[in-house]
């Protein structure tokens, strides 16, 4: 049976990087808002990560990290939905961390692209430390502890997924399968309760005697449908089904985001460290004032001067907030010479001061009430312990810890 998870229980993490600006937002928040509804989702602020590139000044760590979560929540991830915890509030993250450093080649580690990349980009900071070679690592324990079937990601982290599975086969391959996986199935199928239990059986006999390729699909179907049998156990139903046993530490797949290119306010990509950022919740008076300074086309030098949309920062975020008609006023306009910059600016300023507005006001609540934000990382947390320790006690059995 192959490795590869069945689950469609959704992880990922940010870093806490304080306020988040609109690039975050069009990169991974909105698309974490859409998956919360179609997946279980379980998404974390990635704290111990920020250590990894930065030691020396943890002060301000508190506060990114709350005002991340209020830009989440005003972004309309729903917690009664996705379960939102921080990573450094649930422990398992780093004991297995650790237990997967044991089996780890330093060489998958030093091969990741990032590792040098980083060290050469941020070539200020202290890159050559134990921590910074290992976080790809600390990455697959952040995935691998919750079983997930999708990480969603940008392009720059797949690298990162790909050695998390790397990481899981070797595991998988080094301690096994789960012990006393029959007992277990068996207790799983009898968790689906009444008729569906006696389906499922009828179903899997029929497939396991003749390969009945329906039975399979519909007995899949049962069991991807219900939604009150845990995660490890709908993992065991389906590798059940096909009569083996379930790997202990699933395999996960990317599933890619497609980030719409959102250049900052000098052309570069938008990033906080190049300080060329509008914050996603950003007021009225400093979006218009930095979008109106905003670079455009350089050759467009004087009003009289047609400009090229395609050679413009400014176009690309038409691309995220226009309609068409906006868009295709905005490049007829620019080609001729027919509108100034800041008339091509406008609608866009509109939009954006929107957005911003509407953001704002969904954020006032949890500005006003950090217990509430604090009560919903406390919830978050918990259930993420409950699944971490899941997969925990798993592990330590199959590795002859703590076996009972
Ligand atoms: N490394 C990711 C980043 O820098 C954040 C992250 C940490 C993450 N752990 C994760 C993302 C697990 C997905 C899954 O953006
Ligand atoms: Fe850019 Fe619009 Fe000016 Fe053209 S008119 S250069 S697209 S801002």
């Amino acid at each position: 049976m192959s490795n590869v998870s069945q689950s469609n229980r959704v992880l990922s993490g940010m870093r806490p990087t304080g306020q988040l600006h609109l690039g975050n937002y069009h990169g991974a928040l909105r698309n974490w808002v859409d998956l919360q509804y179609q997946y279980p989702c379980f998404f974390f602020v990635a704290d111990w990560h920020a250590l990894t590139t930065g030691y020396e000044d943890t002060s301000k760590l508190p506060e990114y990290t709350h005002e991340m979560v209020i830009d989440w929540l005003a972004a309309g991830l729903n917690p009664g939905v996705a379960t939102l915890f921080v990573q450094s509030h649930v422990p398992e993250h780093a004991e297995l961390h650790l237990l997967l450093s044991m089996i780890t080649p330093l060489s998958w580690l030093e091969r990741v692209p990032t590792y040098k990349d980083q060290q050469a980009e941020l070539a200020e900071k202290d890159l050559a430390t134990y921590g910074f070679l290992g976080y790809p690592l600390l990455q697959s324990a952040d995935i691998l502890l919750y079983r997930p079937g999708y990480v969603p990601v940008g392009e720059d982290q797949v690298a990162h997924v790909e050695i998390t599975r790397e990481v899981a086969r070797r595991f998988n391959h080094l301690f096994g399968r789960e012990a006393n996986f029959e007992s277990k199935a068996e207790k799983a199928v009898a968790e689906l309760g009444g008729r569906n239990s006696s389906l499922y059986r009828q179903l899997r006999k029929k497939f396991q005697e003749t390969g009945d390729a329906e039975s399979l699909e519909k007995a899949r179907a049962l069991v991807t449908g219900n939604t009150r049998i845990t995660v490890a156990d709908r993992e065991r139903l389906l590798g059940y089904l096909e009569g083996s046993s379930v790997a202990i530490l699933p395999e996960p797949q990317v599933l890619l985001t497609p980030t719409p290119k959102l250049p900052g306010l000098d052309g570069r990509k938008m990033s906080k460290s190049y300080g060329n950022t509008i914050g996603l919740r950003e007021e009225p008076d400093s979006v218009a004032k930095k979008l109106k300074t905003m670079q455009t086309d350089p050759a467009r030098v004087r009003r009289s001067d047609a400009g090229d949309p395609d050679k413009c920062p400014v176009w690309s975020l038409h691309q995220v907030y226009s309609d068409q008609s906006t868009r295709d006023w905005a490049a007829a306009g620019c080609r001729s010479a027919g509108i100034g910059c800041l008339e091509c600016k406008k609608p866009l300023i509109d939009r954006v001061v929107d957005e911003a507005t509407t953001l704002r006001k969904r954020a006032e609540e949890y500005e006003n009430n950090p217990e509430l934000v604090r009560a919903i990382l406390t919830e978050g947390c918990e259930k993420a312990r409950d699944a971490a320790r899941e997969t925990l006690d798993e592990v330590r059995r199959a590795m002859h810890l703590r076996g009972d």
